[in-house]
């Protein structure tokens, strides 16, 4: 029997119904603790045009976890298990802190969308270096990127100084480092989008990030509600500073636009930011001329997302809200979709499709 149905089947038949009778929290809670249980199966290798090479750093394939989903990395081989390339965890902030009050995840299913106002609940950096310095010496390797959040109780005049702390103490078991500047539910976060403040951050990061703030790749993780000249200044500061990657997107703001009404509060993610998400990617693609890799995230709930998304200028891709409403199943689809499009396109490698709708 094939597994990706068998599996599909499973979600949408058993596992789905029970977990969309919990509220989203606990549905998320348990969901984790069963990926946390799934013991690092040897996957299936993937196939080589699927590989990716950034920033000198091999990716099997370029579909990802994106962050929020394992804010602590508690559910490691379960990743690698699904099939993932990378999975970026987080936000972690420096110091253990609980998030903003319950409920704070609500689902809207006729729109295949999620609204959340977490606020950054987190272990706290020690807990999840010391949890991910222990799963990295039991043998796992999948590729990681580790999202960095400054506390909510840091005064202005800190978060710089927090970013430099999350790195000192982490970047060494990093893959990659994304500097979040664009969740929602963090009061004030979305000001640090600003050059000269991209500017304060990178500097502080490097000056006292410790050695290892010298060597691994640095994004940016932007919000989709930008104004498109904030957009282009982010941009122009992120090839001055010599960034290493732009993440886009985050969940947005945005409701009316996108056709969705909700009473809820907080960043809304899914289907309705798909369209934004690759407009902001063929927008810093076009803008930086391609200089710049980008992570793309928002929307991707198949194959042809994914590929859009990597027509329009992402090297690789991330999603979490498709994977509540897909399931586990979803990873394998995406890759073996990408591997058929690529065939049938006549490409030998994702990397001659980045951007390809530009040029
Ligand atoms: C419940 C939830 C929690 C999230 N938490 C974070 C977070 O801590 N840090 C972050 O950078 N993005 C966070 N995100 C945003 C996602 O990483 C992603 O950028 C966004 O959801 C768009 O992708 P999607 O449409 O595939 O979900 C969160 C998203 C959701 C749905």
């Amino acid at each position: 029997m094939n597994p990706v149905w068998t599996l599909d089947t499973l979600y949408r038949w058993m596992l789905r119904p029970y977990l969309f009778g919990l509220d989203a929290e606990s549905a998320h809670r348990l969901t984790l603790a069963m990926l946390s249980a799934v013991p690092p199966f040897s996957t299936p290798k993937d196939p080589p045009e699927l590989s990716v090479k950034l920033w000198g750093v091999d990716f099997s394939n370029p579909v990802g976890l994106a962050a929020g989903m394992d804010k602590d990395a508690v559910a490691f081989s379960g990743w690698q298990t699904l099939g993932f390339g990378f999975a970026e965890m987080g936000t972690i902030t420096p110091l253990p802190q609980p998030g903003n009050e319950a409920p704070r995840i609500w689902r809207i299913r006729e729109r295949r969308a999620l609204i959340n106002s977490l606020g950054f609940p987190s272990e706290g950096m020690d807990a999840v270096a010391r949890r991910i310095e222990r799963i990295r010496n039991s043998g796992n390797a999948i590729r990681l990127g580790l999202n960095f959040g400054p506390n909510k109780e840091t005064p202005v005049t800190g978060v710089a100084a927090d970013y430099a702390a999350l790195m000192a103490r982490m970047g060494a078991l990093a893959d990659f480092v994304v500097i979040n500047v664009s969740s929602p539910n963090t009061p004030g976060l979305r000001n640090w989008q600003s050059p000269e403040k991209m500017r304060e951050i990178f500097n502080a990061m490097r000056e006292h990030g410790g050695e290892t703030a010298h060597r691994v790749p640095l994004l940016l993780k932007i919000a989709p509600d930008l104004a498109r000249d904030d957009l282009f200044r982010i941009c122009d500061t992120a090839l001055e500073l010599k960034l290493d990657g732009i993440v886009a997107c985050n969940s947005t703001i945005a409701r009316d636009a996108l056709g969705v009404s909700s009473p809820h509060p907080g960043g809304l993610s899914g289907q309705p930011l798909k369209i934004r998400a690759r407009e902001l990617i063929h927008d810093i693609y076009t803008h930086t001329g391609g200089k710049i890799p980008i992570v793309g995230v928002g929307g991707v709930a198949s194959a042809e997302d994914a590929w859009s998304h990597i027509r329009a200028g992402a090297s690789m891709v991330e999603l979490y809200t498709g994977l509540i409403y897909e399931g586990p199943a979803l990873v394998t689809r995406i890759k073996a979709g990408l591997a058929d499009l690529l065939q049938r396109g006549g490409f030998r490698s994702i990397g001659e499709v980045v951007g390809i709708d530009n040029k």
